[in-house]
């Protein structure tokens, strides 16, 4: 949501901010600006619409050479999404721009006080006001070398909810300050040169040295003098520096048309990766942090998961595997809703809060409520260093690079690996599950890189049903039992990407009220459980497309190799290799990934930036 670069140094700061945008761009793409300054003042360029109108608009009328800048590129919250409203906001005596990512939640009060005081603000945005207020407040400090970042101190002191605001001021050319509270922002350390950004793509083309704020800090970063944290009160205080194991390769395309279908590929490596190391020679689990004891977890007795969109669906189907291999009773909840509810939480919850990002606001409040009713919190998220997994008590982190396609895919199959090795833990812990009993398990769960790869080699017909469906108003999805939160997720991804309307179902759900929805030629993709897991299932599903096909549904079914009894009433059968029950999910998903991405490519829709969305959501 919203991705903020600044950059002081040596190299021309428009060509690395606007370099660092495009790599952010997957955070928002409302609009997107840049200001620069040099000995001779401050200048910026902001347009509405992506990157490239910004680019365009650089072209025609260049701004001058500087070497410090920063940027934006917006999800818009306060304000359509115009020029106007567009970041990098402006003081009214032009001393100061600022960027921001977030929400500022007392700024109607902050604004009432600004008109009241002569100031006229010309946007609708929240974040106007805080580049009056930085304005004002570097006027009223004396003149010494951290004046700006003093200024950012008084100015946040004020503020009152999430943000991430970064500035420069037109007396200041060596320097670019920012300051977080609940949102992101990580520091860059290069030779002779320094990058703050909402995420280290924006600078990993120049350091992969990096530096994560803390809560409620102030940073500096400047040309002569390095780079300087403290608290909003102006207390000295440090980072957390990191090393980035990935390089800008890995946030390229690679040769594909999409970052969508670079991320399908790469599904194998991620499962591959998070699982890899995390099995010690006696059969333990390996997490990354962990603050909770083996007693701790002996006495869970109940797990909450909570999660967002892609990431609540893995919930969903971890669910099947936590509670059978544990026997602990697991709820899986939407993080927007969790904490409105009042969950009756204690010392012996565990709640596992799953985010690609770490920063999903909606998940962050409920892993906060959790945390203030004295739950235990174990998190397993993809980015390092970011905020949930440093507010929790034990971290998994999913190895699957990183995640630009707004559309969630690789991450997804990562999370449910880590679910996954989480449940085994928990389960050898207790008691439940005997050390070779796990270690089975984590042998077929190593076994799925290699299936997941041969799904991915036989999509051809998927691709093509994609351009057929391309037209088509509707899409239904039915699924039962580790099947139904992939039918979820498949209509989810359709919604996201093709703008068409979708909807997933429990198989057993239909007759209550869904089936109503099937006509001639209604497209229904049915994911079918192996024959040879819970048969019962199966044959209940085989029921479930006979009643659709008899409604004159079109029957697209997803079922594994052999499995022949689905054959006679299906219109498409898209085979997966045979695999465990509670493990089909990764590679039942892949097809209606490629579905949708198919479909929303034939409809001529950016498939990596739907329309209205951003990869992470860090307001409420
Ligand atoms: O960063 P997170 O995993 O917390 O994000 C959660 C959701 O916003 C995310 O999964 C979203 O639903 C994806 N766009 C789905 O593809």
């Amino acid at each position: 949501m919203c991705g903020i670069v600044g950059y002081v140094g040596q190299q021309s700061a428009l060509e690395v901010v606007v370099e660092g945008l495009r790599r952010m761009e997957y955070r928002g793409y409302d609009s997107a600006g840049v200001a620069i300054v040099n000995a001779e003042g401050l200048a910026t360029d902001k347009r509405a619409g992506k990157l490239a109108n910004l680019e365009k608009s650089l072209a025609e009328v260049p701004l001058p050479p500087a070497t410090a800048g920063i940027g934006h590129t917006r999800w818009a919250t306060h304000g359509a999404p115009n020029d106007v409203n567009a970041h990098p906001h402006v003081s009214e005596h032009g001393d100061v721009a600022v960027v921001h990512n977030g929400i500022i939640e007392n700024f109607a009060e902050l604004r009432d006080e600004l008109e009241r005081t002569g100031t006229e603000l010309v946007s609708e945005t929240d974040t106007e006001v805080t580049a009056h207020l930085l304005s004002r407040a570097y006027a009223d400090l004396p003149d010494r070398p951290d004046r700006l970042a003093a200024a950012m101190r008084v100015v946040c002191r004020r503020l009152e909810g999430a943000f991430t605001l970064v500035a420069v001021h037109r007396d200041h050319d060596g320097t670019v300050v920012g300051a977080r509270r609940s949102s992101p922002l990580v520091a860059g350390i290069g030779t002779g040169e320094y990058f703050l950004a909402s995420d280290v793509a924006a600078f990993i083309a120049h350091t992969r040295d990096a530096l994560e704020l803390g809560e409620d800090q102030v940073v500096e970063i400047d040309r002569e003098r390095g780079i300087n944290i403290t608290d909003f009160d102006g207390h000295p205080a440090e980072g957390n520096e990191y090393h980035v194991d990935w390089d800008a390769g890995a946030a390229e395309k690679g040769g594909y048309a999409w970052f969508m279908l670079k991320e399908i590929a790469e599904q194998p490596a991620a499962v591959a990766d998070t699982l890899r190391g995390r099995l010690s020679a006696g059969g333990d689990i390996v997490l990354d942090e962990v603050r909770l004891s083996e007693e701790d977890l002996r006495d869970v007795d109940k797990i909450f998961v909570i999660a967002c969109g892609t990431a609540y669906h893995a919930g969903l189907v971890a669910k099947y595997a936590i509670e059978h291999w544990t026997r602990i009773p697991c709820e899986v909840e939407l993080a927007s809703e969790f904490r409105y509810r009042d969950p009756v939480l204690d010392r012996s919850t565990l709640v596992i809060a799953i985010s690609q990002s770490g920063e999903t606001m909606d998940t962050l409040k409920a892993l906060r409520h959790a945390k203030e009713q004295r739950a235990r919190i174990l998190s397993i998220c993809n980015t390092n260093g970011s905020t949930m997994p440093r507010e929790s008590d034990a971290v998994l982190y999913t190895r699957a690079g990183p995640e630009v396609a707004v559309a969630s895919t690789k991450c997804f199959l990562a999370q449910i690996t880590a679910c996954y090795l989480v449940a085994l833990y928990l389960a050898r812990v207790r008691g439940v599950k005997y050390g070779d009993e796990v270690a089975a398990i984590v042998a077929q769960l190593r076994g799925m890189p290699a299936l997941i790869e041969q799904t991915l080699a036989t999509m051809e017909p998927v691709r093509e049903l994609g351009r057929d469906l391309a037209t088509a108003p509707t899409v239904l999805f039915l699924g039962r039992h580790v099947g139904y939160p992939i039918a979820l997720e498949g209509a989810l991804k359709l919604k996201e990407l093709a703008y068409i309307h979708a909807e997933g179902f429990a198989g057993g759900e239909l007759k209550h009220g869904p089936i109503a929805l099937i006509d001639h030629g209604t497209p229904v993709v049915v994911i079918v459980p192996s024959p040879r897991g819970r048969n019962i299932m199966h044959g209940k599903v085989v029921n479930n497309i006979q009643e659709v096909r008899a409604r004159g549904g079109r029957m697209i079914v997803i079922a594994e190799e052999g499995d022949d009894a689905v054959n006679a009433f299906a219109d498409l059968v898209i085979r997966v290799p045979v695999a465990p029950t509670l493990l089909a999910p990764l590679l039942t998903s892949v097809p209606l990934q490629v579905l949708a991405c198919e479909i929303a490519d034939a409809r001529g829709n950016d498939v990596d930036q739907p329309r209205n969305l951003a990869k992470s959501v860090t307001v409420e």
